[in-house]
């Protein structure tokens, strides 16, 4: 397969993403990253970091309780540090891909968090100075702003969120950690109590810097970017950085003129306004082609990113990179 070429004189989302201070990043999948030259070099020249989408998660890492397997992980890794790219580390705590002996262990709260914090320090410690930052928990909060009935609250208690930052900052004390989750992007009641759990969390010394917004969106449902903007604002003021983690934007099957167009505007408008915001650090979008996206599947065909099945760049490429260039 032939590798990547971008045209000599134009402009790469990173050069434009440096012009705005942010960091422009991509979800990856270790098997392209072994297998597809065009993958692994259109990633090293058009993006400063990777975030792993599947590799570090416990069910990928964890096939048994005794054991561990780092491979896909390690080649990512590696392959961000041969190329000069930044890791994003995700994720430590998910209700999601859990391991079927950690979900059926009929675990006491002693026995969870002796496992969930051999699980941190180990896997932090093992990439100690490699992963940059890391999505420590994810998806803590129900949409009604209460906590999300996972198995680590059930056992453990709200206490566990506190106690997984504790071990990966001992872990890794340079490593920026991160809450991340999904529709709390704009002022609601979800964001509101992000905002809430932040604060205790602060107040109570733990270490967490940052706030990841997912921001799996629709192109015919745009957030309201005003709002987007306060939320932001707020976090910041509690000293917190705010990173756009999971960015993709659903068209659906046959997308018509008018819903391309308003998938590029949503591209624009949100690099415009990580550039534009100073608590925005950086962004990320969730996945390389439009091949390998979660959310386009044979039932559900969809074109949600930024290259197209051939790694073509899409017109949504450029009113991303346009609108980190602030134009
Ligand atoms: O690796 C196995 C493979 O061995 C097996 O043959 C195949 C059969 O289905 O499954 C493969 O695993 C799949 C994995 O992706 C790797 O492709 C899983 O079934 C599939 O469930 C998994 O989906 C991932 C999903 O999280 C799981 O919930 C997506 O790739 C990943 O993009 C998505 O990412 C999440 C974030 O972590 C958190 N935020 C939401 C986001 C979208 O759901």
């Amino acid at each position: 397969m032939s590798s990547f070429a971008h045209p000599p004189d134009e402009m790469t989302l990173r050069q434009a993403a440096d012009s705005a201070g942010i960091r422009v990043g991509v979800a990856v999948q270790a098997g392209p990253l072994r297998n597809d030259a065009t993958y692994a070099d259109l990633v090293a020249a058009e993006f400063q970091s990777v975030t792993t989408e599947n590799a570090l998660k416990m069910e990928v890492l964890r096939p048994s309780r005794a054991s561990f397997d780092f491979s896909d992980a390690d080649a990512i890794v590696d392959f961000a540090q041969g190329r000069g790219l930044a890791v994003r580390g995700h994720v430590l705590l998910w209700h999601r891909q859990v391991p079927g002996w950690l979900e059926a262990g009929d675990f006491s709260r002693e026995e969870l968090l002796a496992i969930l914090r051999e699980h941190i320090q180990t896997v932090v410690g093992r990439y100690r100075g490699r992963i940059a930052a890391w999505d420590v928990v994810n998806e803590a909060l129900l949409e009604d702003g209460s906590y999300r009935p996972t198995l680590f609250y059930n056992v453990i208690g709200a206490e566990y969120i506190d106690l997984a930052f504790q071990w990966a900052h001992e872990a890794d004390p340079d490593a920026l950690l991160f809450y991340n989750d999904y529709g709390a992007e704009e002022q609601n009641a979800k964001s509101d109590a992000v905002y809430a759990l932040l604060t205790r969390l602060r107040q109570r010394g733990i270490p967490v810097h940052g706030v990841g917004m997912q921001m799996h969106l629709n192109a015919t449902q745009p957030l309201n970017l005003y709002s987007v903007a306060a939320n932001v604002g707020r976090l910041e003021a509690l000293g917190l950085r705010v990173e756009i983690t999971e960015l993709d934007v659903s068209v659906g099957a046959s997308p018509d003129a008018a819903q391309l167009a308003a998938q590029n505007s949503v591209y624009f408008n949100l690099g415009a306004l990580c550039r534009a915001l100073r608590g925005c650090a950086g962004l990320t979008v969730w996945g390389v082609s439009d091949a390998g996206s979660w959310i386009n599947t044979p039932q559900s065909p969809d074109a949600p990113l930024l290259f197209d099945v051939a790694y073509e760049r899409k017109a949504a490429y450029f009113a991303l990179r346009d609108g980190l260039r602030g134009g």
